[in-house]
């Protein structure tokens, strides 16, 4: 009997484990919950990397559509960048405001995504961490994760910002 639920909790934990690494589960509809970066004033407003994420997709040549919206002078605009793929599984390169590294850290397809972003190419640069949502909020349980990996990663508590409570351009994405 010991040996059978052995068995079935090596089984869930492998699968909990391969649909973690999925890449491909990360494409759809997502809302930014946290961001966070050592730098504070990049996500503050006005900061060059407070984005507020609308839906990403794989395309074909595995590189990643992240269509996402800033507020330029007061007004939400849309935006569509396409991400190059690296050799790792997961991590991927864009130019935006810099040249940037990020990869997935942890994802529940269903539930959650977090991202981790890395900006500069010359020693001088800074990072990112973000917090995506299927919905427009998660459970505390992840919010405390995501708050637990920052800190892992150099991140401050104070430093990391809650969007939902901001404008988040909610009202110019296609799909509420
Ligand atoms: C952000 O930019 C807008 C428009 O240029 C300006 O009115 C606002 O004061 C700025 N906010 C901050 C915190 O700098």
């Amino acid at each position: 009997m010991k040996m059978l639920w052995l068995c079935v909790a090596l089984v869930l934990i492998g699968a909990q484990k391969e649909a973690a690494a999925d890449v491909s589960e990360v494409s759809g509809y997502w809302y930014s919950v946290l961001l966070a970066s050592d730098h504070r004033d990049k996500i503050e407003e006005n900061g060059s990397m407070r984005v507020f994420v609308e839906r990403i997709d794989i395309l074909e040549d595995s590189s990643l559509s992240v269509k996402f919206h800033t507020i330029d002078n007061g007004q939400c605009a849309a935006h569509e960048l396409v991400c190059d793929p690296t050799e790792e599984e997961g991590v991927y390169t864009v130019e935006y405001n810099g040249h940037n590294v990020f990869r997935i850290l942890d994802m529940v397809s269903d539930e959650y995504v977090i991202f981790y972003l890395k900006n500069g190419d010359n020693g001088e640069g800074f990072h990112l961490m973000e917090l995506y949502g299927r919905g427009p909020d998660v459970r505390s349980e992840i919010r405390e994760k995501f708050v637990q990996l920052c800190q892992e990663y150099g991140i401050v508590k104070e430093n990391i910002l809650d969007l939902t409570k901001t404008d988040r351009c909610l009202q110019a994405r296609d799909q509420a």
